[in-house]
């Protein structure tokens, strides 16, 4: 997007999350929250990024990928203050700008879109999204005429009486034309009651200026949340959680219990795939169609399932290939593995990838069969349509040949049957 930068800010302490680290770094299933900011502003094309840091910057610092720029805000004199500090970096620039909370990270890639579409259409000097919520503590109230004309934006503190009963809350999402919102920031005094130099301040300043100013109110309740504190961590944990169920289930796959599922981000899983209840399976996890997982079982990053694989109750797969239809119905554990098609995992089976010092890798290959209670010590392979027999216990690098069969403890080779 051409003529658009952004601003994030992200230099405050976050007291009330009580943590040593810093709260635009902590996780939401698994990303910062700053980097979920980060990713929405680059979803909308806007190449210009200017992360304003205060608070443990050198920290954040490292976590942000090349070409994003930063700031410091030398003392956390507030919203405004921080804008002020970007300044330096849009010297000359006469264009629009975008400014978000890294603590506000919930927004969906279609409302930014639409404020910024809002903003440019009406040719506004300030736009920015407003909720209406039934508990709007915590948040700035807007203020209106009796024409419903935005006066102001009021933080909490300095609500009056008649203010309290304000149900549109202000979402800390603006686009400005840079000339009106550093004009209006030069005139900006300080809150007496916090010491602090407020952004929302700046659209009263523009009210009383008499220039364009726009809102777009959003419904969800679920893009409409500051993340302040641990509780509205878990909150915004559980809502990008059943985000990420709903995508795939808008791609065909089931997912018998939605509460109870936990599934990356990043995570592919295809058509008419089946996911049983208490399942987690971690970021960077391919999975076909038609398969069957779960319940109870832990895909974790690394692995992959291809089509019509089954893997059943307490399972867990960690950097392991499974091949097409291959079954792994219960308590099994592979570790480094890569399965072939067709085979048949039987239950209890241990891949036994770690000797204390390194991780060694498995290979079975298409028809196996691997009896109930087999451990395979790596580094070793089992061949094609090779049988273990139950309880064998499969020594490092005794390679099972194709078709053979091995028993015992150590495993060796016995006759086959003939086939019947
Ligand atoms: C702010 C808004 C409030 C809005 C709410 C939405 C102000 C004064 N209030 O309140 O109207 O409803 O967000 O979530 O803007 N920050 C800095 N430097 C500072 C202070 C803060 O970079 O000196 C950053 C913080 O890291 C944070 C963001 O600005 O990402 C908002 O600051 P915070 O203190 O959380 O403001 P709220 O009280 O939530
Ligand atoms: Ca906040």
């Amino acid at each position: 997007m051409k003529n658009f930068k952004a601003i994030i800010l992200a230099a405050g302490k976050g007291t009330r999350m009580k943590s040593g680290i810093p709260k635009v770094l902590h996780k939401i299933q698994g990303k910062t929250m700053l980097s979920f900011v980060i990713g929405l502003i680059q979803s909308l094309k806007i190449k210009d990024i200017i992360v304003v840091l205060g608070h443990q910057d050198s920290l954040i610092k490292k976590t942000l990928e090349k070409g994003i720029k930063t700031v410091k805000q030398k003392r956390l004199l507030g919203t405004a203050d921080a804008v002020m500090s970007a300044k330096s970096r849009l010297a000359n620039f006469n264009g629009e700008v975008l400014i978000l909370h890294a603590d506000h990270p919930l927004f969906t890639r279609e409302t930014l879109n639409n404020l910024i579409r809002t903003h440019i259409n009406n040719k506004s000097d300030c736009s920015f999204l407003t909720a209406t919520l039934e508990q709007p503590k915590g948040y700035g109230r807007i203020r209106r005429d009796n024409y419903s004309r935005v006066e102001a934006i009021v933080e909490e503190t300095d609500l009056t009486s008649a203010e309290q009963d304000i149900k549109e809350t202000n979402m800390g999402a603006y686009c400005f034309k840079s000339k009106s919102l550093f004009s209006a920031l030069n005139k900006i005094k300080i809150n007496q009651k916090k010491k602090e130099y407020y952004l929302t301040d700046v659209i009263e300043i523009l009210a009383k200026d008499g220039v364009k100013i726009e809102t777009l109110n959003i419904d969800d309740p679920n893009q409409a949340m500051g993340i302040n504190s641990q509780e509205d961590l878990a909150k915004a944990n559980q809502v990008m959680r059943l985000r990420v169920l709903e995508d795939l289930m808008v791609k065909g796959v089931v997912i018998i219990d939605p509460l109870t599922t936990h599934i990356a981000r990043d995570v592919s899983v295809g058509k008419d795939t089946v996911i049983y209840p208490f399942t987690v399976i971690d970021s960077d996890v391919k999975i076909g169609k038609n398969c069957s997982i779960g319940p109870f079982c832990h895909i974790r990053s690394k692995s992959s399932l291809s089509d019509s694989a089954v893997v059943g109750n307490f399972t867990e797969i960690n950097r392991s290939k499974i091949g097409i239809k291959t079954k792994m119905k219960h308590f099994s554990y592979l570790g480094d593995a890569t399965v072939g098609n067709d085979v048949n995992i039987g239950a209890g089976t241990i891949t036994a990838n770690y000797d204390g010092k390194d991780k060694n890798p498995t290979y079975i290959k298409d028809k196996a069969f691997i009896g109930s209670d087999t451990i395979l010590i790596a580094p070793v392979k089992v061949g094609r349509a090779a049988i273990t027999a139950a309880g064998s216990v499969v020594a490092k690098n005794q390679n099972v040949p194709d078709k053979a069969v091995v028993a015992g403890v150590p495993a060796k080779i016995i006759p086959r049957r003939k086939e019947k």
